[in-house]
């Protein structure tokens, strides 16, 4: 029989107050680990915990800011041993390089790159010690090929690929898979903050009103990806199962992209 169960492991999700990191956790809670949440969002992580407390899991949440190095290292010095890392945390803007301001360049590289490194960093050496860890690093389909108007996104995502496979040659030995997720458009604030977004529709040259209909049918599946969805294969890629699976860039993307 097929099935997963990660009772007595702990799963510890960045980015996860909603949309796909909230999935992520809902879905690991169904395999009984141990859930830690983490973002900036107080408020929002304290309800999630919450919910699945309600559910009997071992639900624990810290307000944490990825960008921020040491905030990084005091706080999963605090959580203690993790098993199983998913970097999710991430923000998305739309600029053209020529208007691009620097500080925001900055600021999501800062998140979406460094933060991955920074947590990772953070568990390695227990995940060493315990001769086994997964790091499951969520980057997008926009890290396989460019896209207008997308530069800091896309260059975020294309090295979080970079830094996957050179993590996972350096722990392979070590029984720690190092993987990433490459979902295409999944329905959340942040897709659907970008298909309402005045900017990108006008730099796209795509009437506003059309942005979602236009980009859903170049989905050969015809509709977004549910954020539950990318949490199956993560948690796929967290069982034994996946053991031998490392290094690899998975696409959730419903067929838009197919490298
Ligand atoms: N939605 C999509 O279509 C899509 C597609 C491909 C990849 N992704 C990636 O999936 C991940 C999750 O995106 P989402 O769609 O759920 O977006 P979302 O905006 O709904 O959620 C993003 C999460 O990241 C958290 N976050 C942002 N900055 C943070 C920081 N500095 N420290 C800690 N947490 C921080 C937010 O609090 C939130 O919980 C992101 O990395 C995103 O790039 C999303």
């Amino acid at each position: 029989m097929f099935s997963i169960d990660l009772s007595g492991k702990t799963v510890a999700i960045t980015g996860a107050s909603q949309g796909i990191g909230k999935a992520i956790a809902e879905v690991f809670a169904g395999s009984k680990a141990s859930v830690i949440l983490l973002s900036r969002n107080k408020t929002k992580l304290e309800e999630n915990a919450t919910r699945l407390k309600e559910i009997g899991i071992n639900a624990r949440y810290f307000v944490l800011d990825v960008s921020d190095f040491n905030q990084v290292q005091s706080v999963f010095k605090e959580i203690g041993h993790i098993d199983i890392l998913v970097n999710n945390a991430g923000i998305h803007f739309t600029s053209s390089v020529l208007d691009m301001e620097l500080n925001s360049w900055k600021e999501l590289l800062d998140i979406n790159l460094n933060g991955a490194m920074y947590c990772s960093k953070a568990v390695i050496e227990s995940m060493t010690k315990n001769s086994f860890g997964r790091i499951i690093n969520i980057s997008s389909t926009s890290g396989k090929h460019g896209e207008a108007f997308s530069s800091a996104y896309n260059t975020s995502k294309f090295g979080l690929i970079g830094f996957t496979q050179c993590l996972a040659l350096e722990l392979a030995r070590h029984n720690i898979t190092v993987n990433a997720i490459c979902p295409g458009w999944v329905e959340t604030k942040m897709a659907l903050d970008i298909l309402n977004d005045d900017k990108y529709a006008s730099l796209h040259q795509i009437p506003k009103e059309e942005l979602e209909e236009t980009s859903l049918q170049a989905v050969p599946i015809g509709r977004f990806v549910h954020p539950k969805e990318v949490g199956y294969l993560a948690l796929y890629l967290a069982s034994e199962y996946a053991s031998a699976i490392t290094g690899q860039s998975i696409n959730v993307c419903g067929g838009l992209c197919m490298h």
